[in-house]
């Protein structure tokens, strides 16, 4: 016991104790102004809701409304897919149009200077960019596995939803690891 007490006290004289890596936060800031500060937490708090509805759908056995969850909300433009269902076009109008472009969407290249000021992509470092893309893709085979999953789907399809699911999960997390926005 003395032991352990003379170490602690010699590592906290030394600063250890101090700069405990849970306490420290070498976080990259990624500076945006302040508006796109507020859009870009908004569109987080929306993953998370995402991700809420996709586990209650799963739980359902509703695999047609996964894939569309992971395509509306959590897949490649999403953004896009909102706005076109907030115009009034149809659920399955817009699925079939992203399982067209699939492809595409998954491999095209984005110009992020073309991006608009109010866009948070803009101010994005190039990791943080790949780490996002790796989330939308994971969402992308989430819906693949769901369209495909059949009439009863078994455990193995639900392993496999599970397994794309961790897929976007460690890309939130990696993304939050590294960086902050204040
Ligand atoms: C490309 C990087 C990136 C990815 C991917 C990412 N996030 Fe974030 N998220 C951030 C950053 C940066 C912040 C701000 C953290 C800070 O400044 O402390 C944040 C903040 C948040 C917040 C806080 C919102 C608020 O109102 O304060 C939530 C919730 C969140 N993210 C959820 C998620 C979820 C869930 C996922 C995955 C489905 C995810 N994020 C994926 C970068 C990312």
């Amino acid at each position: 016991m003395k032991k352990i007490a003379t170490i602690l006290s010699a590592a906290a004289m030394s600063g250890m104790l101090l700069s405990t890596p849970a306490f420290s936060d070498d976080r990259e800031l990624i500076e945006m102004p302040a508006d796109v500060q507020v859009k870009f937490l908004s569109q987080m708090r929306g993953l998370v809701e995402a991700l809420d509805e996709m586990l209650a759908a799963l739980e359902e056995g509703n695999f047609d409304h996964v894939s569309r969850i992971a395509d509306f909300q959590l897949g490649f433009k999403h953004g896009k897919w909102q706005k076109m269902l907030a115009s009034g076009m149809s659920e399955d109008e817009v699925h079939a149009k992203i399982n067209e472009m699939r492809e595409k969407l998954a491999t095209e290249k984005t110009d992020y200077s073309k991006k608009s000021k109010q866009s948070p992509g803009r101010y994005m470092p190039q990791n943080a960019r790949t780490l996002g893309r790796e989330m939308h893709l994971s969402a992308s085979k989430i819906s693949l596995i769901a369209q495909n999953a059949g009439e009863t789907p078994g455990l193995d399809k639900y392993k496999e939803v599970l397994a794309g699911m961790q897929g976007i999960t460690s890309s939130c997390v990696a993304c939050h690891t590294s960086y902050k926005i204040r």
